[in-house]
């Protein structure tokens, strides 16, 4: 088991790393001095599979603890399945020594998080993400919040949880789609800060797709390292320091967006989106056409789009895409760029004929 320390406002916090942890919770959270009852919220499907092993372990540590299970897919982080978790934890009598134990993905850490910084103005949170997208991205951080029907993550809090526990074995069971939507954002990893793991992904792509408990540590360690290294730095994303974690963002939340969220997974918009922010890059000459490629064959290798040509997208409804994503942010827009693999700046005014061309090539192919 490796461990990864994130320094925060509150202290600090640990990330677990390894294989068959699920076993191990029950000791896990005792060596961490943990009592008290915990609340374990999950779904469906990851509930098929791995509620199970949480479970023996916990009884196996003595812990007493409840189950509540959320509704599958982005459901689940409703205001409505806010207050029945918030129901739940009143209904069993958790107090501020008891912990809620997040066992899933982005979705499922999204809204125990959130109840766990709001039950009793906040109670303990393990984080136990159960996706390649939350173990890399979505469990570190403290970002914790539900959707209102006007909009996503409208309202939440920045809350850091008390441990973070990424079992890597949990990842089998991933359909295909979702974990290689999830590698999208390991490459993305590598191109903002880590060329050695970038090289790792184009070296070993047949260990990766396979999905090789080595290969699948290495990539949740240096994943991890990366993000628990920026969010220590920019803990309330007010120093611009986060700002690099949205490479391919930009441009990947526009296609998404564009699509009604409905055509591309998240991690598949983010891999277009990357290729969008380095074909722009190599216009400007900040970006080397060979890197730029070996990007888009890396891509290719994970079955993750590197054009958008056949998606039906307009110029004009990419472009509005923008423009309101740009609205909410204070009115920049503003661009993540490589310059090398492991490199990139932050771009502002990047001329509007430039950007258009660069859609347009994404988008025609
Ligand atoms: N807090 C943050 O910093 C942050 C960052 C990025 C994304 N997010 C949020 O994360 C959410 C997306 O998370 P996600 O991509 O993990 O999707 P998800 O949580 O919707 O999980 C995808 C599907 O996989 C299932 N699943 C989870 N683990 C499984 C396993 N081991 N085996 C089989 N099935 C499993 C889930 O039940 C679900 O059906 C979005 O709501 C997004 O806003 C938050
Ligand atoms: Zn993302």
């Amino acid at each position: 088991m490796k461990k990864i320390t994130v320094r925060c406002g509150r202290g600090r916090y640990s990330i677990l790393i390894g294989k068959y942890l699920l076993d191990r919770m029950g000791s896990l959270l005792r060596l961490q001095g943990f009592s008290g009852k915990v609340m374990i919220v999950t779904q469906g499907p990851v509930a098929k599979f791995h509620l199970g092993a949480a479970q023996k372990s916990l009884r196996k540590g003595k812990y007493r603890f409840c189950v509540h299970e959320i509704m599958n897919g982005e459901e689940g982080k409703s205001g409505r399945e806010f207050f029945r978790l918030s129901h739940a934890l009143v209904e069993n009598d958790f107090e501020r020594r008891d912990l809620i134990l997040a066992l899933g993905g982005g979705v499922v850490g999204d809204l125990a998080g959130f109840a766990a910084a709001s039950y009793l103005r906040g109670i303990r949170f393990v984080n136990a993400g159960t996706t390649l997208l939350a173990q890399v991205d979505s469990s570190i951080g403290g970002k914790t919040g539900i959707n209102l029907p006007q909009g996503k993550n409208l309202v939440g809090a920045f809350y850091p949880p008390s441990l973070v526990v990424s079992d890597i074995s949990v990842l089998a069971t991933l359909s295909d789609r979702e974990y290689h939507s999830s590698l999208g954002e390991v490459v993305k990893y590598g191109m903002i800060r880590d060329k050695a793991l970038f090289s790792l992904l184009a070296k070993e792509p047949e260990r990766v797709m396979r999905r090789d408990p080595v290969i699948l540590e290495k990539m949740v360690m240096a994943s991890s390292r990366i993000k628990a290294d920026v969010v220590s730095r920019d803990e309330y994303e007010t120093k611009g320091e986060r700002m690099i974690l949205n490479f391919g963002h930009t441009f990947g939340h526009a296609f998404e967006q564009a699509l009604d969220y409905r055509k591309l997974m998240h991690g598949e918009a983010v891999a277009a989106g990357m290729v969008a922010a380095s074909e722009m890059a190599v216009t400007l000459r900040l970006f080397s056409p060979t890197e730029r490629d070996r990007l888009v064959s890396l891509l290719g290798n994970f079955h993750l789009p590197t054009s958008l040509s056949g998606f039906g997208l307009s110029l004009p409804r990419v472009m509005n895409a923008m423009m309101r994503d740009k609205k909410k942010k204070a009115g920049k827009l503003r661009f993540v760029l490589p310059v090398k693999i492991g490199k990139v700046v932050v771009q502002e005014n990047i001329p509007k004929d430039i950007l258009k061309k660069t859609i347009q090539k994404i988008i025609r192919g």
